[in-house]
């Protein structure tokens, strides 16, 4: 993209920031419908890819090709989308007259993006003139993509979005979700932000008595009557922990079963982000495609496993999986959690993170004089003993997941045979 784009009142930093850094500043977009007109493969193919990042899972997207003669042709006949994208390699002078002709078949609140050919000002300004939402010089890449759409399409007065950082295990049982309630319990508290805790384990949930909490209502009656559900509702249903400390809790009851669809958690999560800057996501150990579909939308992810061959399986997998769904996206932090407990044979925590190419965000060892004292007094672990280093620990994590630091890299070992092992199973 060109400095031509950056002058709009759509603005982005895409000069200071790199360009994954940019997409990860921007919020998801609505349920829009685009329809695409290209002229070449390569923005055909920057624009199928931003199709296919989460940020636009919600969008509409249909692709053409022909550039506007395409289009004006098609128009003839259909209603305008929400927002056309054209690429033409017309010149100038000649692309502002297609585009009026396109203008006479389109609806009034459709928005027009072009991806044009010719780096020319006074073309810019003719077309911003003209009602034209945007004007790119191609190439461009599926970031400039996603930034152009947002920029036209989320709204800069609903404030700064919350991030929603989704906790889940490698295996039931290892500690994903606690660690998920005291990192947001040290995030709400270090930095006087506020935090939504939201326990999406309806039957055994255990945010509610981790946070020594009875609320009488919480996500079941979000995610039972959805049409209800908004800022307003939502904040009825929290129970509040701590001060700047929310929870939207489970009903940890099996008076009914629990089947979701796919999008079932979307509406909620979508609500949580515009009234919190920061989103807990407890994820039970399951995956159904609804767990799929909220770690697939997640801003950033936290898998929390214990050292032991099963659990580097499913990181693998999972891990893997991710990266399918999520391409533009970093890997999930990893934390490894119950480390040295006496006489069990572990695989060695270097080995582990070695073996799934990641730096560990933090390695927390079998404590369970700490853990269980807090977990049967409903107390946070930094209330039970703030100077324990595990809760320091927890407190490193807090200011590696809002972006205040990097996590303290360790010297990286030889890669184990683990692989060598699962390979062989399979
Ligand atoms: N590092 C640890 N040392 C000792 N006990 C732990 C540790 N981490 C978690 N626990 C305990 O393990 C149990 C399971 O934790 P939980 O957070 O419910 O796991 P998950 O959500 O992964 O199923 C809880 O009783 C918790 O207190
Ligand atoms: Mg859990």
């Amino acid at each position: 993209m060109t400095n031509l784009a950056y002058k709009t009142e759509h603005t982005f930093n895409w000069k200071e920031e790199s360009a994954s850094a940019a997409l990860q500043s921007l919020r998801p977009l609505p349920r829009i419908s685009i329809q695409v007109f290209c002229e070449t493969a390569p923005v055909a193919e920057a624009i199928e890819k931003a199709g296919a990042d989460r940020r636009m899972a919600k969008t509409h997207v249909k692709m053409h090709m022909g550039g506007i003669s395409a289009a004006i042709e098609y128009y003839q006949s259909a209603a305008t989308p929400n927002l056309i994208i054209l690429e033409s390699r017309t010149e100038p002078g000649e692309l502002i007259d297609s585009l009026n002709q396109l203008a006479e078949v389109c609806d009034a609140g459709t928005k027009v993006v072009v991806i044009g050919h010719y780096n020319d000002v006074w073309l810019y300004r003719e077309l911003i003139r003209t009602g034209i939402s945007e004007y790119v010089v191609a190439p461009v890449s599926m970031p400039d993509i996603v930034g152009v759409i947002a920029g036209i399409f989320t709204d800069p007065s609903a404030g700064p979005i919350g991030k929603a950082l989704a906790f889940v295990g490698g295996k039931g049982g290892v500690g994903s979700s606690t660690l998920a309630h005291n990192a947001g319990w040290a995030m709400s508290k270090l930095f006087e932000s506020e935090v939504m805790v939201v326990d999406l384990d309806l039957p055994f949930g255990t945010a509610n008595i981790n946070f020594d909490q009875d609320p009488p209502q919480g996500i079941a009656e979000a995610v039972f009557a959805p049409e209800r559900l908004d800022e307003v509702y939502l904040d009825r249903l929290l129970a509040q922990c701590a001060e700047g400390l929310s929870l939207l809790a489970a009903p940890s009851t099996l008076d009914r079963v629990y089947d979701f669809d796919a999008e079932a958690f979307v509406h909620i999560i979508d609500t949580a982000q515009r009234t919190a800057p920061v989103v807990v996501l407890d994820v039970p150990h399951l995956w159904t495609s609804w767990t799929k579909t909220t770690l697939a939308r997640a801003d950033d992810i936290v898998l929390t496993v214990t050292p032991e061959l099963a659990n580097l399986r499913n990181a693998k997998n999972l891990i893997d999986t991710l990266r399918k769904l999520r391409p533009n996206d970093d890997p999930p932090r990893l934390i490894i959690n119950q480390t040295n407990v006496p006489k069990r044979p572990e695989i060695g925590v270097d080995d582990f993170a070695d073996a799934l190419g990641l730096v560990p965000l933090a390695v927390i060892p079998f404590e369970p004089q700490l853990f269980g004292k807090a977990a049967n007094s409903g107390r946070m672990l930094g209330e039970t003993d703030a100077n324990h280093p595990i809760v320091q620990a927890i407190n490193d994590m807090a200011h590696v997941l809002t972006g205040r630091r990097e996590i303290r890299q360790k010297k990286k070992i030889g890669l184990g045979a683990l692989f060598g092992r699962l390979g062989r199973r399979k």
